[in-house]
């Protein structure tokens, strides 16, 4: 097993062990790639919502929310080109009987490469130590070299074959790499075929007087088909957003890695609807401020890098991924796409109605152009619990698992646990637990020694404990732990509130 592997095997198991995530259904052996968020992870999950909703709403003047339903007419899904185009290509082995997406075992090879140009760098690095210089090495390595000249190679023929919908090209790059099943080990591969993500169900009570309607793959569609309400009732005026979170479901072929692909998910996602010509701009503008909010997260920059898309989505001019080291490695976290004048053309031609914007600086109507961002809402979570997971040696040799998570996400923001189960100790807790929760989310508890206590909250998160003893009765103070330095300090009960209020203030 890899070290990444065990990595994300650890956080599988912490998400049980500690109710963050347990597998959907479980008591009946699972249904795959589905999950359910459990006491403490819908916590997490409820912060990492408010906190994209605070950075995109509430901080955004031009900014307003919506939220649509997931069921939607099944004509949208047609003029945004799902029912056509929103595939996947997939392969199954004869022997195995196991499924595949076809791009994806070519990708997997591609990162068989990649991962041995990235041995060859840390070769080189521990030979030459201070004076390497990784930007030149990996410009001049023969092996280096002709190792990025086989990826782009094999990327250029893979996406250039998918453009053209060549699915027998595809079949021929897999059989040419001689790429073997990873479970069997055969190369007996069928054809490749293309295969619709969309779920589709049936509306209405009788079977005759029932349509198939599908469950929406992206809350966008239900931003453009709103828009001109939206821009009429708000008196929008453009450049303006509009920002939805909530549910999409999506067919995928290969669901693994926990969380990472689902069948059912929630998405985080805002288009920005602008002048034509000044998409480039706030293309630009989107890319940057986006990264700009992960990283006040305080999770190292090192974490994040752009994958700017050589293949386009049907609907994009420009696309890029904000791309996050998962225990699995990079891979993306959120897309930042500028989608043209592609869905709301494409409403208008269905509908027969007209989606223009009268813009009275320009005195003209127009169809605005969109600037996407869509994330993951599940796959933050994801990036935020495996870059917050720790194992730590103590001073003393003892262990301690710990969730370094931003302060401001963390299910709960105190723990009040009082040393002993008498002398009025709970009660003096109880008051403070009384008095805190008004504002924050708070556990009470007073099982175990204070030293379990503490690890229980280490490894959930809870950036403070606050401990109630003897002197506490005597002269109304109280210690506060920290979680990430460990270190305790005498506080005045009065003070409380605004120390943890100072902790969690993060600016969106
Ligand atoms: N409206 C554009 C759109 O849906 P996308 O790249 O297909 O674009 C956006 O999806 C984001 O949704 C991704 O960056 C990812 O974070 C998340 N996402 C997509 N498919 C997912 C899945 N099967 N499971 C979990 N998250 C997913």
């Amino acid at each position: 097993m890899t070290n990444n592997e065990d990595k994300l095997k650890k956080i599988i198991s912490h998400a049980k062990e500690y109710g963050f995530v347990f597998q959907s259904s479980e008591i009946y052996d699972g249904l795959s790639a589905v999950y359910d968020y459990a006491q403490n992870g819908v916590e997490l999950k409820k912060n990492i919502r408010n906190h994209w909703w605070k950075a995109m709403v509430q901080m955004n003047e031009n900014i307003v929310g919506i939220d649509s339903a997931i069921f939607m007419h099944p004509t949208i899904w047609k003029a945004s080109g799902h029912v056509d185009a929103f595939n996947d290509p997939l392969i199954d082995n004869k022997d195995s009987k196991k499924r595949y997406r076809a791009d994806v075992l070519v990708e997997d090879y591609l990162a068989k490469i990649e991962a041995k140009i990235n041995k060859e760098v840390e070769k080189a690095e521990k030979r030459y130590g201070d004076s390497f210089n990784k930007e030149e090495f990996l410009n001049t390595n023969q092996r280096v070299l002709a190792n990025k000249e086989k990826m782009a190679e094999i990327s250029a023929r893979l996406y250039g074959s998918l453009e053209k919908n060549d699915l027998d090209d595809v079949k021929a790059l897999i059989e040419e790499l001689e790429i073997a099943c990873p479970l069997s080990g055969s190369k007996n591969w069928t054809e490749v075929k293309q295969f619709n993500l969309m779920f589709a169900t049936q509306m209405g009570s009788t079977a005759e007087g029932a349509s198939e309607i599908y469950l929406r793959p992206e809350t966008a569609q239900g931003i453009f088909v709103n828009y001109l309400n939206v821009q009429k009732t708000g008196r929008m005026k453009i450049p303006f957003g509009i920002a939805q979170t909530g549910k999409a479901f999506r067919n995928e072929i290969v669901a693994r890695q926990f969380i990472f692909r689902m069948r059912e998910f929630e998405q985080m996602e805002m288009q920005f609807f602008v002048r034509p010509g000044e998409e480039m701009k706030w293309y630009d503008y989107w890319k940057a401020e986006r990264m700009v909010w992960h990283l006040s997260l305080g999770m190292s920059a090192e974490n994040y890098r752009f994958h700017d898309h050589e293949k386009l989505a049907h609907y994009a001019n420009a696309a890029a991924d904000i791309e996050f080291n998962f225990p699995m490695g990079f891979k993306e976290l959120e897309g930042i796409h500028s989608r043209t004048d592609f869905d709301l053309k494409a409403h208008e031609k269905y509908t027969g109605k007209k989606l223009r914007y009268f813009d009275p600086e320009l005195n003209e109507s127009y169809v605005p152009y969109v600037i996407e961002t869509s994330i993951g809402l599940d796959r933050m979570f994801l990036a935020l619990f495996s870059a917050a997971y720790n194992e730590e040696t103590l001073e003393d040799g003892s262990e301690r698992v710990v969730l370094n998570l931003p302060a401001v996400l963390a299910p709960y923001k105190a723990a009040i646990l009082p040393l002993m189960k008498k002398d009025g100790l709970p009660e003096k807790a109880r008051e403070i637990m009384a008095e805190l929760q008004e504002d924050f989310m708070c556990q009470y508890e007073e099982k175990d020694a204070i030293g379990k206590r503490y690890r229980r909250q280490d490894a959930i998160g809870t950036p403070f404990c606050i401990t109630i003893d003897h002197d506490s009765i005597a002269d109304n103070t109280v210690t506060i732990r920290d979680r990430d330095t460990m270190k305790q300090e005498r506080v005045s009960i009065k003070d409380l509130r605004e120390i943890i209020a100072k902790k969690i203030r993060n600016k969106a």
